[in-house]
Formats: structure tokens, C-alpha cells, sequence
């Protein structure tokens, strides 16, 4: 009873930061998406997230909160489940053993490992650190520039490209199996909560992915024109 008690808090543990990360991931795709708009769109953007404040600190350690409880649970759940006497009947009954759901914990630990490359790139600015000092006419970071001229670079877009496949795999399966822990279960629902992830999941690779395929095509180019 202890066992499973403890197991249905890690699985809401995982639901709950889980919807938060998701939320975050479509916030910060729509943000990005602004590219579109031009320079100035992007960089004003940019600048009002950091005259957040000591709120966008507190947003940062909120993130960072689920992120580390999200993977820690995670790490876990699948000890527990090795450990644990295989009952295939219990897990046949209520989701089909999809391949996103297979792969759950390795597109987890993809999604982990890109996200690290990601923050040593733009945010620590460790891998072209000729970025970090990019202001544009009104003295604001040049986030607009610094994606253009990364995103040129075709590794570094293939790369990101790359990375929103098991990105999507994750959340396809992860989205659905969220609602499940949160109690919508009920058999009647499955296909469209199976549905609503998968399109939510497609979204995200669709959106994420145009932005470096936008720049490697030149639909997207440095201020000027260059
Ligand atoms: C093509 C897709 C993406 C682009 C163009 C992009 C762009 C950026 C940029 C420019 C920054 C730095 C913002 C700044 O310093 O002003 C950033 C930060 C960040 N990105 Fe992304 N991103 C993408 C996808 C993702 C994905 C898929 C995730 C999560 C799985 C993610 C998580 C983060 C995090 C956690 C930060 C740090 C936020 C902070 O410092 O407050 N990004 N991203």
C-alpha cells in the first residue's frame, strides 16, 4: 500500500511539472517565434523578459524546480519499474506500449542533453562567444542577430532540427500520459487526449523547427538585409 502510494505521488510528481515544462516549452516557442516579425520585435521581447526582474528569477528557479524534480522522479519511477515484478496485463490495459512510450526515458535523456547545448549556446553564450556582446541600435542585447548568425551555420541548425524529433516523441506520449495521472482516464476520452498530445507535440517541432530552417533558406536574414 506504501509502494503505491509513493507511486502515485511520483506519477503526479511527473504530471504536474510536466504540464508546467510543457507550458513553458509553448511559451518560449511563441516568444522565438517573433523572429518572424524582425529585429526589433524579437530583441524588444527579449528585453522586456529581462526588466522582469527578480520575477524572471523566480519564474527561472520555478523552471529549474521542475526540471530537476521532473528528471528525478523519472530516474525513480524507472528503477521502481525494473525493480518491480513485471505485470504486463496491468500496463496492456490502459495505454497501447507505443514506440514514444518506449522511448520515453532515452528521448528524455536527448531532450536533457539538448537542452544543456542549448543554454551553454545562447544563454551562457560558451559556444560562439563572439555573440555575447551583440547590441543593436538601441543599445539592447542583439538576441535577433545572435540567432540569425548561429542558425547560418548549419550544424548548429541541424542540430536543433535533430533535437525536436524525440522533443516531439516526448511530449506525444508524455502530454497524453499526464492527463491520465490527472484523472482523466476514463477510456471514452483516450483518442482525443491521445489526439490533442500529438498535435500539441507536432506544433512544437513545426514551430521550433522553422526558425533555424527559415534562416538556413534565407527567409530570415541579418538586419540590412546581409
Ligand atoms: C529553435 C528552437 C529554439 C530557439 C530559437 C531558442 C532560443 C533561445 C534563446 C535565444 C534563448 C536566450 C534568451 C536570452 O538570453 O535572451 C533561449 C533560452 C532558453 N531556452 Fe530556448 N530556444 C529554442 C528551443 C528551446 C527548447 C525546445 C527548450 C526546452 C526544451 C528551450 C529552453 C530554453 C531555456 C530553459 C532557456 C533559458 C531561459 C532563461 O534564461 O530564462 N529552448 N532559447
Amino acid at each position: 500500500m506504501r509502494l503505491s502510494l509513493s507511486s502515485i505521488v511520483k506519477k503526479s510528481i511527473m504530471a504536474v511539472t510536466g504540464l508546467a515544462l510543457c507550458g513553458f516549452v509553448l511559451a518560449h516557442m511563441a516568444g522565438n517565434l517573433q523572429i518572424f516579425l524582425g529585429q526589433d520585435a524579437l530583441n524588444a521581447y527579449a528585453a522586456k523578459l529581462q526588466h522582469l526582474g527578480p520575477f524572471l528569477w523566480l519564474m527561472r528557479i520555478g523552471l529549474l524546480v521542475c526540471f530537476v524534480a521532473h528528471i528525478v522522479t523519472a530516474a525513480l519511477l524507472t528503477v521502481e519499474n525494473r525493480l518491480a515484478r513485471p505485470s504486463p496485463y496491468l500496463h496492456q490495459a490502459t495505454v497501447k506500449a507505443t514506440f514514444a512510450s518506449r522511448t520515453l526515458p532515452m528521448t528524455g535523456l536527448i531532450v536533457l542533453g539538448f537542452l544543456i547545448y542549448h543554454l551553454a549556446h545562447f544563454t551562457f553564450k560558451l559556444t560562439h562567444p563572439e555573440h555575447a556582446h551583440l547590441s543593436d541600435a538601441l543599445g539592447r542585447h542583439d538576441v535577433y542577430s545572435m540567432v540569425v548568425l548561429s542558425f547560418r551555420e548549419w550544424p548548429v541548425s541541424v542540430a536543433y532540427v535533430a533535437a525536436m524529433v524525440p522533443l516531439c516523441l516526448h511530449l506525444s506520449h508524455g502530454a497524453a500520459s499526464l492527463f491520465q495521472t490527472l484523472g482523466l482516464r476514463h477510456e471514452r476520452y483516450q483518442p482525443a487526449i491521445r489526439c490533442a498530445a500529438r498535435g500539441f507535440a507536432l506544433l512544437i517541432l513545426a514551430g521550433n523547427s522553422s526558425i533555424p530552417l527559415a534562416v538556413l533558406v534565407g527567409a530570415v536574414k541579418l538586419p540590412g538585409g546581409a
